[in-house]
């Protein structure tokens, strides 16, 4: 490439969406009906949505292409073995049991092989990892290292995991462990890389415990991409190399293909195991479908073996990282303040350092997010007490960090689109100083954060 200073979108629009302009006063209206919580608007209530990465991204012309060759056969379908070959090209493992997202990976593996009684460690469990293991009774324990955990440290690989306290945890615990199970990219502390040297230091661990290592790789060629640039000796590599190597370091893998596999919906659950496979596919057969298609149409399965060739591309990682990137700084610079380094796949702001004059027991992350939709029409998302607070007993604690997560869609936004966000965050923390708290009025006793109602705390 050559050394030009803007990274542009390495791609041409080929389709539009209208979105929905609208005025503050009208967001007021539609934010206070879906009681300030922002999962219940109406999707064209919003003008740019960064709720999630997850599903929302665009495919490409190959991958529209790609949709016209499914074979919708029940068993045995060509799609199914395009899926077979893509996914172990780039992961190898033996097994490969397609799902219709990653939580029903996450619901087969958990029910197979977690109860009560059991713990099972990683740098930082995701919510619906986190639930559907607690849903078994076991517990999920988060041992990221201590940077992790701290908004403001420039460390490289704040996804990594603490080795020690994984050791500590095998040496009191080894016999309710079940498998160890790592996050990358680390979505829940701040969308933060994983590096190889930590999980080959995992793998050591897991080896000396005889405990099978598991990635939660949603996010994989991000990840990829930050060991590329950030990780000694890693910068000349192919991204794919760097995939089969941190694949290779593990026994299995849950997959949602709806973030860097850039489909709308999808997911898979891998291992090299034949005992637990056939376990899994017992199981996938009960809730998902049979186990050439898992809960996903032909064309679904022909649409992610494209975007998982996609997903490798240097030119697309480059334009993807920097992107998030930009809208990070341009925080930064503004004095807001964000998770530092900036993540691959969103911008987190720090809420908690935003409202200082907010307990955390009143939602600072919540009071952000929805301050930054009425103003703008931007759509976030809490990850914080909200997400995080409620404790399996009932009772509730602040979470470690009341962020609020400005999750960018794979190509699907402009650097303009970008740029009025940055807006929209330069005036919340003008008037940050007048943002008051929520309290609950009502909420589910699991996964609050998706159907709670707030309200303004006086
Ligand atoms: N693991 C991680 C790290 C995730 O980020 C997600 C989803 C899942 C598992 C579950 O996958 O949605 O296909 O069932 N994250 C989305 C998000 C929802 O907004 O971050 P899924």
């Amino acid at each position: 490439m050559d050394d030009f200073r803007t990274v542009i979108e390495p791609f041409r629009i080929h389709a539009v969406e209208p979105v929905s302009l609208s005025t503050r006063k009208e967001r007021e209206g539609w934010v206070r009906e879906a009681g300030y919580n922002l999962f219940n608007l109406r999707a064209r209530d919003v003008l740019i949505d960064l709720l999630t990465d997850s599903g929302t991204g665009a495919m490409s012309r190959d991958q529209w292409a790609a949709l016209q060759h499914g074979d919708e056969s029940y068993a045995g379908s060509p799609s199914w073995f395009a899926f077979e070959a893509a996914v172990k090209d780039l992961f190898g493992f033996t097994h490969v049991i397609p799902t219709h997202q990653g939580r029903a990976a996450e619901k087969i593996l958990f029910t197979t092989v977690a109860g009560p009684g059991m713990v099972v460690p990683n740098n930082t469990h995701f919510d619906t990892t986190r639930a559907n293991l607690e849903a078994t009774g076991a517990e999920a324990v988060d041992i990221v290292i201590a940077e992790g955990r701290d908004p403001t440290s420039r460390h490289p690989f704040k996804g990594n995991m603490d080795v020690d306290a994984l050791e500590a945890l095998l040496a009191a615990r080894a016999d309710d462990v079940p498998l160890v199970m790592v996050t990358i990219t680390n979505n829940s502390g701040g969308g933060q890389p994983v590096s190889l040297a930590n999980l080959r230091q995992v793998r050591e661990v897991c080896d000396r415990f005889s405990k099978p290592l598991f990635l939660d790789a949603c996010r994989f060629a991000e990840n990829a991409w930050f060991i590329r640039e950030r990780e000694e000796g890693q910068g000349e590599r192919d991204v794919v190399d760097i995939v089969r190597e941190v694949a290779a370091l593990a026994d299995g893998m849950t997959m949602s293909a709806k973030k860097d596999p850039l489909c709308n919906i999808g997911g898979w659950l891998a291992c090299n195991d034949d005992a637990l496979a056939q376990s899994f596919r017992n199981l996938l057969i009960l809730t998902e479908g049979f186990t050439t298609y898992g809960g996903l149409a032909g064309r679904d399965l022909e649409a992610i073996a494209q975007g998982l060739k996609e997903s490798c591309s240097h030119d697309y990682l480059r334009y993807r990282i920097r992107s998030t990137a930009y809208l990070g700084e341009a925080l930064e610079q503004l004095g807001i303040p964000v998770v530092v380094p900036i993540g691959g796949h969103a911008v987190y702001l720090d809420a908690r350092r935003l409202l200082p004059h907010v307990a955390p027991l009143q939602y600072p992350g919540q009071a952000v997010a929805v301050a930054l939709y009425e103003l703008g029409g931007v759509r976030s998302c809490e990850i914080g007490t909200v997400m995080f607070g409620l404790q399996p007993d009932g009772s509730e604690r602040p979470a470690s960090m009341d962020l609020v997560r400005l999750a960018i869609p794979r190509r699907t936004y402009t650097q303009s689109h970008i740029d009025y966000v940055i807006e929209v965050c330069e005036r919340l923390a003008k008037e940050a100083s007048h943002l008051g708290g929520y309290r609950i009025v009502a909420a589910p006793p699991q996964l609050r954060h998706f159907t709670a109602r707030f309200e303004p705390v006086a």
